[in-house]
């Protein structure tokens, strides 16, 4: 499945939309590289799209609080959506439907149900959406993929995550703060070490008798993936002392040995057999823009397009349900219940009609393998 390429070869003029914390990382990073050029910042609050204006050294910067309106505005070329997740799915279509790319933040959408929705947005306008899965550019994460080629087949993928931050705000209050906001990074993660999508998760989530959080903290989940490896996460956001890194520190058992990676270093293999240094991905969200202006001026298939992405939030929604109804739930379901609930909401006629000629869901969102 295609998407159209944009010709030139001057800066991506790109509007960033949400100006948050991670909003203003993004406008920053977008303005610091070679290939991109920040001509616009979208917020529904106007203080806020102000504030990251002068935070990046612009105040004139054109601003807005509707992204496609100031996209027109600037001529811009594509928009990075940074806004909460319940307004990825609003954002992200008006964008597609008005034929502008989109480099949109984790989770692709606040529901699988509308993630699905999104790719046949993407199908219908032929326009690229990736998502920004940042955690996957790190490269040594391309590396201790690199050292378990040489191993055989694997079958265990066990990450442990334990970490104590203090955010305040949202996370302290919503239901399962770690598995719905920072879980996907690890599952994500896992994606893309075993090339595997998920079949199955057995999940518990609980919450320590001390947790200064409101919802459950910590969660261990066991998924099935296709080819049978099982990944195994383990986690906690309210565990103090010998914390991780925040990408985790995985264990990877394969037939002939296993790659240790501490999340942040040089992973180390036993058997310790040389391996090809791995290429450099680009660091977090320098490295997934640089992935999407690639893509948009050289066709090349990127990591995180929706079709693929959408997994990874399946999988979060498939551990949630498995912790709430204490039982393994089978992906497909929710997948199949996602597509029943995208089909009976979908306003655009357009949109729904993709969906319906879908043969399958994992059918149409395996249409586009992602790069190995
Ligand atoms: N990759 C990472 O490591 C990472 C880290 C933090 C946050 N994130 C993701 O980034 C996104 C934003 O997170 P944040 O912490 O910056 O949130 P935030 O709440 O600080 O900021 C979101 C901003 O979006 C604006 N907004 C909401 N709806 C809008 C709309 N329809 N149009 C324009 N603006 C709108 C809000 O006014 C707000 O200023 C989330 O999806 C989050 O999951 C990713």
């Amino acid at each position: 499945m295609s998407f159209r390429t944009i010709a030139g070869d001057g800066p991506l003029r790109l509007v960033v939309v949400g100006a948050g914390g991670m909003g203003r990382a993004w406008a920053r990073t977008v303005r610091d590289a070679e290939d991109t050029e920040l001509v616009g910042i979208a917020d529904l609050s106007s203080a806020a799209a102000e504030a990251a204006a002068e935070e990046v050294g612009a105040p004139g910067l054109a601003l807005g609080a509707d992204a496609v309106e100031l996209a027109r505005r600037t001529g811009a070329d594509a928009i990075v959506n940074v806004t909460v997740p319940e307004a990825h799915h609003p954002v992200t279509t008006a964008a597609l439907l008005a034929g502008l790319p989109v480099l949109g933040e984790k989770p692709v959408a606040a529901s699988v149900a509308e993630g699905l929705s999104l790719a046949a947005a993407a199908e219908h306008t032929g326009q690229l959406f990736m998502v920004s899965q940042s955690r996957r550019y790190h490269r040594s994460l391309h590396q201790a993929k690199r050292r378990l080629a040489g191993l055989g087949a694997v079958g265990i993928v066990a990450v442990d995550f334990f970490k104590a931050p203090r955010f305040g705000g949202f996370r302290d209050e919503m239901a399962s703060p770690l598995l719905l906001d920072m879980a996907i990074h690890q599952f994500d993660m896992a994606r893309f070490l075993l090339d595997a999508d998920p079949v199955s998760v057995s999940c518990e989530e609980y919450n320590p008798a001390w947790s200064w959080y409101a919802g459950d903290a910590a969660a261990t989940a066991v998924f099935a993936m296709e080819g049978g490896a099982r990944f195994v996460f383990n986690g906690s956001w309210c565990s103090p002392g010998f914390e991780t890194s925040w990408n985790g520190s995985w264990r990877i058992s394969a037939e002939r040995g296993t790659v240790l990676w501490d999340g942040e270093g040089e992973p180390g293999a036993d058997p310790d057999e040389a391996a090809e240094p791995a290429d450099d991905p680009g660091r977090e969200i320098a490295g997934s823009l640089r992935e999407f202006v690639a893509a948009l001026r050289r066709g090349r298939e990127p990591m995180g397009r929706v079709h693929a992405n959408v997994m990874s939030l399946a999988m979060v929604e498939a551990a949630t349900q498995s912790a709430s109804q204490g039982r393994r739930v089978a992906v497909d379901d929710v997948l199949d219940r996602s597509y029943d609930a995208a089909l009976a909401t979908e306003r655009d006629a357009d949109v729904r009609a993709v969906m319906k000629a879908w043969p399958s869901v994992r059918d149409a969102l395996s249409l586009k393998k992602e790069p190995q």
